[in-house]
């Protein structure tokens, strides 16, 4: 039996809690993991960029509960990544625009797929309609690439 997963399975996957308890249920059956490429991996791909370079700090957040994880993540990081940012991109702008951080953010739909969209520079697109399969990348602090 196989299970198909968007991206990697060890990353924010369903496949995770269903191993689990397949393993609960059934402590003889082997599972075996075959790695794949994470979205915020797939997305610098697709837009010609290093996620993370030097010392460069990253945060993942896997969903936004509230504002003030993007306003942490923008303080302590230099490169912050929001999953699910579909049915939150107006107020994610809302923040960005007041951060000044618009023209280093990137929207990459369905990346690595044929349908893929990239948005560089989000200054004037306060209400993209995004699908799931969205996320957001935040530059806060340029890297030097000497
Ligand atoms: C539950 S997480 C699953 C992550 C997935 N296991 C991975 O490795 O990327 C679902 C979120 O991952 C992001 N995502 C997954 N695949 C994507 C893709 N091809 N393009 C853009 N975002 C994607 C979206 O933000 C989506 O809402």
């Amino acid at each position: 039996m196989a299970f198909v997963s968007e991206g990697d399975v060890s990353f924010y996957s369903t496949f995770t809690y269903l191993a689990q308890t397949l393993l609960q249920t059934h402590p003889e059956v082997k599972v075996q993991t075959i790695p794949g490429v994470c979205s915020p991996l797939a997305a610098a791909a697709g837009l010609g960029i290093p996620l993370t370079i030097w010392n460069q700090r990253l945060a993942i957040l896997p969903a936004l509960h509230a504002v003030s994880d993007l306003e942490t993540a923008i303080a302590t990081t230099d490169v912050v990544v929001l999953l699910k940012v579909s049915s939150v991109y107006e107020q994610v702008w809302a923040t960005l625009k007041q951060h000044g951080l618009l023209q280093q953010s990137y929207v990459v739909e369905r990346a690595t797929l044929p349908e893929q969209v990239i948005y560089a520079d989000l200054s004037d697109r306060p209400h993209l309609k995004l699908p799931y399969f969205s996320l957001l990348i935040v530059q806060v602090n340029r890297a030097d690439l000497g």
